[in-house]
């Protein structure tokens, strides 16, 4: 008998099963055989929030939760920060490798190549109220965009595919400046292609009356590592999101629109804001012992605290705190920031967050960097998924590639009714309105329900 193996023995039948062990993984379909009965289903594994099962094979981003260690294709996230730069990370997570000289030009020039859109975009972007949340459209304008590419649905046709890749992560930035400047009400600024990716962010961001925008070197290089830092992160929400719907065989900008929609949730991309308005509500260092304590209490989550994988330190959240000294040193200090750091002081004492493995993650501190940057906080979010589509394409090309992989379609334990009759109306007895809130209802018999 080989060691690579598990020997099960079900004790429902007596009867042994030896499944091959690779990765240190079973492979789920091989408990299918376990069963009481000929016409039985077969065993399956439960397990929700995918807490123990792996969904992929990968060779993109690696990441020990108990070392504290992230690397993309093999190269630590510390080195990278240091030295590269955003786009050429973004190559190297869609490439493998990092690329020679030759190669980084030609694939700045595509990238730079693709930065505006179709000016009927910005039609869409007209349709929203002033106080659109950022999010919500740019979500919507990448959805929109696979309606200006129709070609894009042509997924097996890689070059077709690679000239998607390029305009999602050239446009992109552009439909997060073009939402921000929809929602304070000013001109689109267009893109400069003379710019850095990022240089050329900051530009159609905060561009006014100047005739060349100029962006500040080291808000320019600390949004490049900002960048890198959020581009990848493995089998997280949003890229599970992006490999779920992408298993369906839909174009990139739709899958890539539903990842950005995982993204927005608070216990995800949306956390970043949520730190900021957390430390808004403390307001103060001498509140701060009140709100561990309802923490603690289980009133609510302290955001930008602990993590699904990392329990021992999120290793972005280290290199942005460094970072933000640097940018402070432009902008000048954020007083949100010696809230912050009294927050981790204490929790990081608190036998609560120590016991549960509770350390600040990348969220904690990126959201301080940005608002001193002069982002406002509702557009943390889209801030998280610019860089994070390098990271969503890669995954998708992987799962295109992948063999083994299928539509994804889990399992479900029902345990619900079986078959039984329609009750006709009149024997259904008495029951409230359980979907109703009754303030609603009153409102909404006023007349003032919301159009
Ligand atoms: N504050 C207080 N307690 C917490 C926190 C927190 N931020 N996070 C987890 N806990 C507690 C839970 O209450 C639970 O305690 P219990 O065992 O007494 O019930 C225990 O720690 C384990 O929590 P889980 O929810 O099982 O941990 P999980 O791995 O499912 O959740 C998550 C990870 C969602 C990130 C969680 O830590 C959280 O909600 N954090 C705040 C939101 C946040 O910062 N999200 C950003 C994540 S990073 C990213 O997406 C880029």
């Amino acid at each position: 008998m080989s060691n690579n193996t598990l020997t099960i023995t079900d004790n429902r039948t007596g009867r042994q099963y030896e499944i091959p062990v690779e990765n240190d993984t079973i492979r789920a379909m091989d408990l299918r055989q376990i069963k009481v009965a000929d016409d039985d289903f077969g065993l399956m594994t439960y397990d929700p929030a995918f807490m123990n099962t792996a969904s992929c094979k990968s060779t993109i981003t690696y990441i020990d939760g108990d070392l504290g260690v992230l690397e993309y294709r093999g190269y630590p996230i510390e080195q990278l920060a240091e030295r590269s730069s955003y786009l050429e990370v973004a190559y190297l997570l869609l490439h493998g490798e990092l690329p020679n000289e030759q190669q980084l030009a030609d694939w700045k020039r595509h990238i730079t190549y693709h930065t505006f859109i179709n000016e009927n975009i910005k039609k869409v972007l007209d349709g929203f109220h002033y106080n659109a949340h950022p999010m919500g459209m740019f979500e919507a304008m990448v959805a929109a965009l696979s309606t200006f590419y129709p070609e894009a649905k042509n997924i097996e046709d890689e070059a077709c595919r690679r000239k998607q890749i390029h305009r999602l992560i050239a446009k992109v930035p552009t439909i997060a400046a073009f939402a921000y400047r929809h929602r304070v009400g000013v001109q689109y600024a267009y893109p400069d292609n003379d710019l850095s990716y990022e240089g050329n962010f900051l530009n159609m961001m905060f561009k006014t009356t100047e005739l060349k925008y100029e962006p500040d070197p080291v808000l320019e290089r600390a949004l490049s590592v900002l960048f890198i830092l959020h581009a990848d992160h493995e089998q997280n929400c949003s890229t599970n999101a992006m490999r779920s719907i992408g298993s369906a065989h839909t174009d990139p900008y739709s899958a890539l629109a539903g990842a950005s929609a995982a993204l927005y949730g608070p216990l995800h991309g949306g956390a970043n804001e949520a730190v900021l308005r957390m430390l808004n509500e403390i307001g103060s260092i001498d509140h701060v012992p009140e709100y561990v304590k309802r923490v603690k209490a289980g009133e609510f989550r302290l955001m930008g605290f602990g993590h699904r994988v990392y329990k021992n330190y999120d290793p972005r959240a280290r290199i942005i705190k460094q970072i933000a000294y640097e940018v402070f040193e432009v902008t000048g200090k954020d007083p949100l920031l010696d809230l912050a750091l009294e927050l981790e002081r204490i929790a990081l004492e608190d036998e609560y967050f120590v016991k549960r493995k509770l350390y600040p993650n990348v969220d904690f501190y990126s959201g301080i960097i940005y608002r001193a940057m002069r982002f406002p906080v509702d557009m943390f979010p889209v801030l998280f998924a610019i860089p994070r589509t390098s990271g969503w394409l890669a995954q998708w090309v992987e799962l295109l590639n992948d063999a083994d992989q299928k539509i994804a379609r889990p399992r479900q334990i029902y345990l619900g009714h079986r078959t039984r009759d329609y009750v006709p109306m009149e024997k259904r007895g008495e029951g409230k309105d359980v979907g109703a809130d009754p303030e609603q209802v009153a409102q909404d018999s006023r007349g003032q329900a919301s159009a």
